[in-house]
């Protein structure tokens, strides 16, 4: 057989991996104007939205008010072939709890803005990781200010480090960023070792050392701010994605892994990493945060669950989600005397609160406007405490949670 026919049919017998849009009036736009950023078969997987709600969710994307025409075929193509479904519908669990939500969406469209967090004046700050953006937002005010960061710098997070320095992962340039509020100025902390290629995740020490984890390149890192050393050391089971990352009141950095089924517990001063194994072999971990006693609370991003473990008694425990084995819980904190998690794999995204004293669940779709659509990467309660952090990184959209308790 010719080698080009071998190969014509070896293309038609794999399963369709390139996804196809329907045929149609507009698919051609579509194909063009929404695949720039993402694939076009995000849209197929999303949960289907009517005419109105492609609208504003294409709004918050991209700007085409000037191109009434073109963004009238468009909408009327997704209307007709992607209307609301419930093909991943959610399983919320009504409560008796009342949840406050406040938003903001951020100015440039499309930026994929996400992991708000609190300075100690009471501004927001985000990053827009597809933008090269960092974000700041006073929410008294509504005021936003937007900085341009190093192009290709693709911040995965943010944090504010000593003297109110705002401290971004480079997860695209192997960096971490430095901004200076009072000056725009930005310095960069390369990464001491090629194998370094993408900080991910950071959190502050007590003492003002950055702790950060690399999740493509199995490693996790140390800045100190005062120096600007970096030193790397390496997850002890490969491809075990070090994602999440938090601090206990120990000083212990503890992190989750979001290629396998642990946890990595960091000893501050050695760099010493020990792997915690979780039982259920196909667990991934996307992130943990630590209760007020210490006990670590984790999400099983694979297997859909929440789960406990106690660094004393070695004691560990799991729940399933109440959108099951598919509702991929992302985003925790421990928050209001709770934990609270989202389940990103279904829509809408839910917010959920588990109280650990009566082992039960409450759930909140996370509005956008007046749509449900996108994704909370990473959720962090305000200093004092009382509100949460959250964000949908399809929406552009950044949210303060309080609980209502007016009644
Ligand atoms: C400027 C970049 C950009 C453009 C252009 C863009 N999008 Fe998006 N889109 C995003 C980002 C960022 C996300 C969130 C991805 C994530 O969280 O991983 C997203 C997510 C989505 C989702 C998932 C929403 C859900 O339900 O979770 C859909 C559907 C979508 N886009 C449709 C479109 C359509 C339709 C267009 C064209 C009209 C478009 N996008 C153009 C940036 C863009």
């Amino acid at each position: 057989m010719p080698t080009r026919l071998v190969i014509v049919l070896i293309t038609l017998m794999l399963p369709s991996a390139a996804f196809a849009l329907p045929e149609g009036d507009g698919k051609a736009l579509v194909e063009g104007v929404c695949s720039s950023c993402h694939r076009a078969s995000i849209i197929e997987r999303s949960s289907g939205y009517s005419r109105d709600d492609w609208q504003f969710l294409a709004s918050t994307m991209i700007d085409l008010s000037n191109n009434p025409e073109t963004e009238g075929k468009i909408l009327d193509y997704l209307a007709a072939n992607f209307p609301p479904s419930d093909n991943r519908a959610a399983t919320p669990v009504v409560g008796p709890l009342k949840l406050r939500f406040e938003e903001w969406q951020v100015p440039t469209l499309g930026q994929r803005s996400r992991d708000p967090v609190e300075d100690k004046d009471g501004n927001i700050w985000w990053v827009g990781q597809w933008g090269d953006i960092l974000g700041r937002l006073d929410p008294r005010t509504g005021k936003m200010d937007e900085a341009r960061l190093p192009r290709g710098a693709k911040p995965h997070s943010v944090n504010i480090g000593p003297n109110g320095f705002a401290w971004y992962t480079g997860n695209k340039n192997a960096t971490i960023g430095r901004f200076d509020p009072a000056t725009g100025e930005i310095t960069e902390y390369p990464m001491p070792d090629e194998a370094a290629r993408d900080p991910h995740t950071a959190e502050f020490d007590a003492d003002g050392i950055m702790w950060f984890s690399l999740q493509g390149s199995n490693m996790i890192g140390r800045l100190d701010p005062a120096t600007g050393e970096v030193k790397l050391v390496p997850s002890p089971r490969e491809r075990s994605r070090p994602y999440g990352v938090k601090i206990a009141k120990d000083g212990t950095i503890w992190v989750a892994c979001n290629g396998a089924n642990c946890l990595l517990r960091v000893n501050p001063e050695t760099m010493d990493v020990t792997e915690i194994t979780l039982p259920q072999e196909r667990t991934t971990v996307r992130r943990l945060d630590i209760d007020p006693d210490g006990v670590i609370w984790w999400v099983n991003s694979r297997l859909g669950g929440l789960g406990r473990y106690d660094p004393v008694s070695g004691e560990i425990k799991e729940w399933a989600s109440p959108s099951g084995p598919k509702s991929h819980p992302y985003a925790i904190a421990i928050f209001d005397d709770a934990v609270w998690y989202n389940e990103s794999g279904v829509r809408p995204d839910m917010l959920v609160r588990f109280e650990p004293e009566t082992e039960t669940f409450q759930s909140w779709p996370i509005p956008s406007g007046p749509v449900y659509g996108g994704i909370l990467r990473h959720m962090r309660t305000t200093l004092d405490g009382k509100a949460l952090l959250i964000h949908q990184s399809g929406t552009n959209h950044i949210a303060r949670v309080t609980v209502d308790r007016s009644e």
